[in-house]
């Protein structure tokens, strides 16, 4: 569904479905670039990656494999805390393998610092970040990405895969959440 259609429960959309392949377009054609000839694994982070994983990786102009990974927080019981749990952890072996991690958003930087030290400790060739999404002012842990989507302000986005308590997540944009939603 689109924004629109939610309009009630949304505030401002910050990308439309159009604009976001747009931008996967682009990235899909400068991955292709940087990556002819090298053994490219595509790692999708669930649940929230499903979308931009299957738009991108079709946008891709090469044959890629992709795999997928489930984690959560935990320890303190909040996402702060920067501890990982694997709920479901990968197929594939990543030994010599050049490892692409697709990303919804980047909020904190906690689960993709912690990621690229895990793969890189399973012997990757190299592990880079590609997230359609990065909120730079709730940054705790500097990540380098090497793939950007959009930068967008610190509030309550939702839909492209994104939720909140498992809803909007078909929205084909990205949008602001109405407070009235969850408070
Ligand atoms: C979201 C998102 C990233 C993570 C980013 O996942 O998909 O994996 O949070 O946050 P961080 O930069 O602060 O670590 P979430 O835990 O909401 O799970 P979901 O993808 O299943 O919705």
């Amino acid at each position: 569904m689109r924004a629109a259609d939610l309009a009630d429960d949304l505030t401002d959309v910050l990308v439309t479905e159009e604009q976001i392949l747009e931008k996967l377009e682009e990235l899909a054609a400068r991955v292709a670039h940087d990556y002819a000839g090298k053994d490219l694994v595509l790692v999708g982070v669930l649940k929230g990656a499903i979308m931009v994983m299957a738009d991108f990786a079709r946008a891709l102009p090469m044959l890629v494999p992709m795999d997928w990974m489930a984690v959560s927080s935990y320890g303190a019981g909040t996402k702060s805390s920067g501890v990982v749990q694997i709920r479901k952890d990968l197929d594939t072996d990543l030994h010599d393998k050049h490892v692409l991690i697709v990303e919804d958003i980047i909020d904190s930087g906690l689960t993709l610092s912690w990621l690229l030290e895990n793969f890189t400790a399973r012997g990757a060739a190299s592990v880079e970040v590609l997230a359609l999404l990065r909120k730079p002012k709730s940054v705790k842990v500097h990540v380098d990405v090497r793939y950007v989507g959009f930068d967008i302000p610190s509030e309550f986005v939702v839909g492209y895969g994104l939720d909140y308590a498992e809803r909007y997540r078909n929205l084909r944009d990205v949008a602001v959440l109405a407070p009235h939603v969850y408070s």
